[in-house]
C-alpha cells in the first residue's frame, strides 16, 4: 500500500519536472499503450459516438480529445487545478454529481479510467459514480472502465458494484472480450459496459 502511494508520488513528481522543461509527459506503460493506440482509436472510428465523457485529468490525458476530431468531448474532475487538463466542455465536480451538469442520457461514451482507486474509493460512492454513468449515458451508450487490479488500487471492485450490475457486458474491439487485462506491474484491467437498450433514464435519480 505504502509502496504504490510512493510510486504515485514520484510519477506525479517527475511528470512535473518534465512538464516544467518541455518534455513529452506520456506514461509508457503497456496499460496506456493499450488505452492509447487500441481502445481510444476504436471508440473514434465509431461513428455513432459524437459526446464523450473522460473521468479525471492529467498531463498525459491532456491530448485524447484530438483523437475525437470536431466531436463533443467532455472532462471532469473534482480538483480545481486539474482543469488545465480539461478540455473545452470542462466540468470541476466529482463524477457522482453529473447531473448537476448536464441531462439525463447526454453522452454516448463515458471512459472512466484510473480513477475508481485513485480517488472515487468507498462503494457507495462509487455505486453513486456510476449510477450517474447510467443515468447520462444514452440508451445503447458505452461506459469504459479502467483499473488496477492491486492494492490498495482495487479495494471497491467493479464486481462488487451494484450499478455497473445494471449494464450489459459488451464484446470490445478485435479481442472481443468484455475484460481486458495488462501485463504489467499495475495489472490493469479495461472492463466494457453498455446501457442496455430501452432501459428507464432516471432510474437512479
Ligand atoms: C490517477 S488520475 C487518473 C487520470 C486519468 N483518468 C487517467 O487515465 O490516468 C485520477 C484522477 O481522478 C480524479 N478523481 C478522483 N475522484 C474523482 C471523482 N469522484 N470524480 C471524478 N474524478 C475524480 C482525481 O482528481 C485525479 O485527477
Amino acid at each position: 500500500m505504502v509502496v504504490s502511494a510512493v510510486q504515485g508520488l514520484l510519477r506525479t513528481a517527475m511528470l512535473t519536472v518534465r512538464r516544467g522543461l518541455g518534455l513529452s509527459v506520456q506514461l509508457h506503460t503497456e496499460d496506456r499503450r493499450v488505452l492509447e493506440q487500441m481502445i481510444l482509436p476504436e471508440y473514434a472510428r465509431r461513428t455513432d459516438i459524437a459526446r464523450i465523457l473522460f473521468v479525471g485529468c492529467a498531463a498525459y490525458t491532456q491530448r485524447y480529445g484530438e483523437l475525437f476530431g470536431a466531436r463533443e468531448y467532455w472532462t471532469i474532475d473534482p480538483v480545481a487545478r486539474r482543469s488545465r487538463y480539461g478540455s473545452r466542455h470542462h466540468i470541476v465536480d466529482q463524477l457522482q454529481n453529473l447531473g448537476r451538469h448536464v441531462p439525463s442520457a447526454y453522452f454516448d461514451l463515458i471512459i472512466c479510467n484510473g480513477v475508481l482507486g485513485w480517488g472515487l474509493n468507498a462503494p457507495e460512492d462509487a455505486d453513486v459514480a456510476f449510477a450517474a454513468c447510467l443515468t447520462h449515458l444514452r440508451a445503447g451508450g458505452d461506459l469504459m472502465l479502467g483499473w488496477n487490479n492491486i492494492a490498495p488500487r482495487n479495494r471497491v471492485l467493479p464486481d462488487d458494484i451494484t450499478a455497473l450490475g445494471r449494464f450489459d457486458r459488451v464484446k470490445f474491439g478485435p479481442a472481443q472480450t468484455t475484460r481486458w487485462v495488462v501485463d504489467g506491474a499495475n495489472r490493469h484491467v479495461f472492463d466494457f459496459y453498455q446501457k442496455l437498450v430501452g432501459a428507464p433514464r432516471n432510474r437512479f435519480k
